[in-house]
């Protein structure tokens, strides 16, 4: 079985297609390319969810084979299907480039403006790969904001003081969401301030906490309230109104648990946006407690390096 660590630093795009019957074999090898669960098979079976698929940005399925006799004929097969395509190298890439070639030319590239409640959809379409020479696969058609789970973002190259708003970014367009102005937000760990940057634009108050010292241009943005502390000296006393708790802090993802159960059992509705970070040595354990928490989810943003990301979103506001 391999470990947390080895498959998350395996990534790198966070693509995995895995058809069911070659899990294990394949896992580690595909994983280095992907992180989108595929299922194989029309008998409408998905992958079963357990803490392999927790990077699976996407699960998309299997809706046919077709034989590769020629890569005119296969391109001509797939036109017959759909209109638009997008390939998903799995096996024989350079075969799979060509019939690419001999198909309608596509754009997926469009970079999503910064996040807002209802990112557009790009326009449908399907994936389709090669599982061995002679035989290819094709997907269901796909609704989704990127494709191959890859959210690229018009950047702000001037503003923001750290890179690290991209993944914020990226959580909010996900989740279609973001802090509305009447909210309040905790931002710990929060220097150089890329998060606390993007906070301001759309919270009425944000609390930024680190040990270190943030960027004075950010600490002066509308809202904001740099506190100099320890991040874990705040909680459970907390007692001002808060709606989201943020956590971009280096620490052990099984301490960030301990404090996020300690904010939770007071405000149980609070909406939460943490990364876990891996040094080294993870366990699937401490995944676990965070994906096991009511109304949670774990999942590998594309701009997560050897990191996760937990998203806590209940349900009843
Ligand atoms: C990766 S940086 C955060 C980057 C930030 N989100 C941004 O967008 O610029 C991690 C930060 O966690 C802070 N940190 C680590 N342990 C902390 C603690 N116990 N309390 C407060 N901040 C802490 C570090 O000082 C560091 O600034």
């Amino acid at each position: 079985m391999p470990t947390p660590a080895s498959i998350i630093k395996s990534i790198r795009a966070p693509v995995l297609i895995l058809p069911v019957d070659r899990l294990d074999t394949e896992l580690q090898r595909e994983a280095r390319y992907r992180n989108l669960a595929l299922h194989r098979g029309p008998e409408n079976k998905w992958i079963s969810e357990d803490s392999l698929w927790v990077w699976c940005e996407e699960k998309i399925r299997i809706e046919g084979f077709f034989p590769i006799e020629s890569i005119q004929k296969s391109a001509t097969h797939l036109k017959s299907i759909d209109r638009r395509w997008c390939h998903l190298p799995f096996d024989s890439f350079r075969r799979g480039e060509l019939i690419v070639e001999a198909l309608p030319k596509q754009r997926f590239e469009t970079p999503l403006a910064p996040p807002t409640v209802d990112a557009p959809l790009i326009p449908q379409f399907r994936y389709f790969g090669l599982i061995s020479r002679d035989e290819g696969f094709y997907s269901s058609p796909v609704n989704a904001r990127a494709r191959f789970g890859e959210y690229t973002f018009l950047e702000n190259k001037s503003e923001p003081p750290s890179r690290a708003y991209l993944k914020l970014w990226e959580a909010f367009t996900r989740i279609g969401a973001v802090p509305r102005s009447d909210e309040t937000v905790v931002d710990l760990g929060s220097c150089p301030g890329g998060w606390t940057w993007v906070l301001a634009h759309f919270a009425g108050k944000t609390y930024s906490v680190d040990g270190a010292s943030i960027t004075p241009e950010v600490s002066r943005m509308p809202g904001v309230e740099f506190l100099k502390k320890d991040a874990f000296s705040l909680a459970p006393v907390w007692d001002g109104k808060i709606d989201w708790l943020l956590s971009d802090m280096i620490c052990d993802p099984a301490r960030l648990f301990e404090l996020v159960t300690r904010w939770l059992a007071i405000k149980p509705k609070l909406k939460c946006v943490c990364t876990l970070k891996f040094k080294g040595e993870s366990s699937f354990e401490a995944i676990s407690r965070f994906q096991n928490l009511p109304n949670s989810s774990v999942i590998h943003l594309h701009h997560n390096k050897h990191e996760l990301t937990w998203i806590h979103l209940p349900t009843d506001e």
